[in-house]
């Protein structure tokens, strides 16, 4: 039995209310840095303050609220996620994560139960990394992992990130303040849902993350030779859409047929000058490729370099590769594992190991702090998308094996 139990209608109900800040046509959109996005942190700082957290916006824009410990002197037991959306995403990705850490808060505060260790809730800005290209943002910052790369990003405006900074609260020019060192926190702790199909089709209702998965990002841009498109014969084109076109199915293929690395997607593809009667002169692709296996990431993009420069020379067109990101795998350690999964047991609930597909702040907290993820279901494993979906129930299971752990984890650390 769990000691104490979690208010399963006020966690759904936080997350409904959020869920209707950015809903629109098409999916959720809280981009960070939007005004929805600014909506949906203003209720999390209401939310955070009820719950009688002190909170602060660091010098990255994330948003921190923090209950003292007993033992105050101790490093903070920390628990989030994100409430930045992609562009018509869903309801319950990184929300689930710092509405549930809430409702952990809440419980304990209805319980009169003050931890050993103090007590961190943590809403980190721009995880999606949407509007600069650039992910895990405020994550990467508290874990000293961003990079001058990442600060001189620009919109597809033109724009860069300091004026955006500064909208939510943060500092651009003294975003180092944000950095936390080795030792500040005790653990960090992400409940997340799956965002995948295999606990939903196992029933399973737990899921005890083994790692997260590794990520290189690629842009392909392609030259070919703009012209009429109804003047050129097709036998002297040098049409660069269509070589986007063939790269678009050889990158596919790597891991559907060659299984070079577990999954490979071509996720935007731009054409210029993009009118029905041109033939396009410059095309661009952006692409991924995911594996926790990270000697499958470099096979993937050696095969990728392989196929670019094949298509230049069979299709006459120039083609340049640039590697965008190359995000390494995080294991979670046996330790942080055994506890989720006694959590788990502790609340009455069937669990499975599994590993993260998906990107999540925990893999960049972990250069700075001990971290575990929860997960929980995803219906149809449909996630980023406005039919993500994850049961009432499902959802009060997940905080309250996270409430668990973090009782467990204050206890023994
Ligand atoms: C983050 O959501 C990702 O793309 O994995
Ligand atoms: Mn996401
Ligand atoms: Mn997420």
């Amino acid at each position: 039995m769990p000691r104490y139990s979690i208010n399963a209608s006020r966690l759904n109900q936080t997350l409904e209310e959020l869920g209707h800040l950015g809903d629109s046509p098409g999916g959720m959109d809280r981009v960070a840095y939007s005004p929805e996005d600014i909506a949906g942190r203003d209720y999390t700082i209401k939310l955070m303050q009820q719950a009688g957290l002190d909170t602060r916006i660091d010098t990255a824009g994330n948003i921190i609220g923090r209950r003292a410990g007993s033992e105050d002197q101790r490093p903070a037991i920390a628990l989030g996620s994100h409430t930045d959306t992609v562009p018509k995403g869903g309801k319950y990705d990184g929300a689930l994560g710092v509405m549930a850490a809430i409702e952990v808060v809440l419980t304990l505060k209805d319980q009169g139960h003050q931890t050993r260790h103090p007590l961190e809730v943590i809403s980190f800005t721009n995880e999606e990394g949407t509007r600069f290209h650039r992910w895990l943002v405020g994550s990467r910052s508290m874990s000293g992992l961003l990079e001058q790369d990442d600060l001189d990003a620009k919109d597809d405006n033109g724009h860069g990130l300091g004026p955006c900074l500064a909208d939510i609260g943060g500092d651009i020019s003294r975003i180092g303040e944000a950095v936390r060192s080795p030792g500040e926190l005790a653990a960090y702790f992400e409940l997340h849902i799956e965002q995948g199909p295999y606990l939903y089709q196992s029933g399973t209702p737990i899921g005890v993350v083994t790692g997260i998965t590794g990520r290189a990002v690629f842009e392909v841009e392609i030259e070919g030779k703009a012209n009429h498109a109804g003047t050129t014969p097709m036998s002297t084109r040098r049409d660069a859409l269509v070589s986007a076109a063939k790269l678009v199915l050889a990158v596919q293929k790597m891991a559907a047929e060659q299984e070079i690395c577990r999954v490979s997607t071509v996720g935007s593809i731009k054409a210029i000058p993009n009118a029905v009667n041109v033939i396009p002169g410059s095309a661009s692709i952006g692409l991924e490729f995911r594996d926790t296996d990270m000697q499958a990431l470099a096979a993937a993009e050696h095969e990728l370099r392989r196929i670019t420069d094949q298509t230049a020379v069979d299709d006459g067109v120039d083609v340049a590769v640039h590697r965008h990101r190359f995000t390494s795998s995080v294991p979670i350690t046996p330790e942080m594992q055994a506890l989720v999964a006694e959590a788990s047991v502790n609340c009455g609930f069937d669990w499975e190991p599994l590993p993260s597909g998906a990107g999540h702040d925990a893999q960049a907290i972990a250069a700075i702090a001990p971290v575990a993820m929860v997960f929980v279901p995803s219906v149809d494993g449909i996630s980023h998308s406005q039919e993500e979906y994850s049961t009432p129930e499902d959802c009060a299971n997940g905080a309250q094996v996270l409430l668990e752990l973090l009782l467990l984890a204050d206890d023994r650390f």
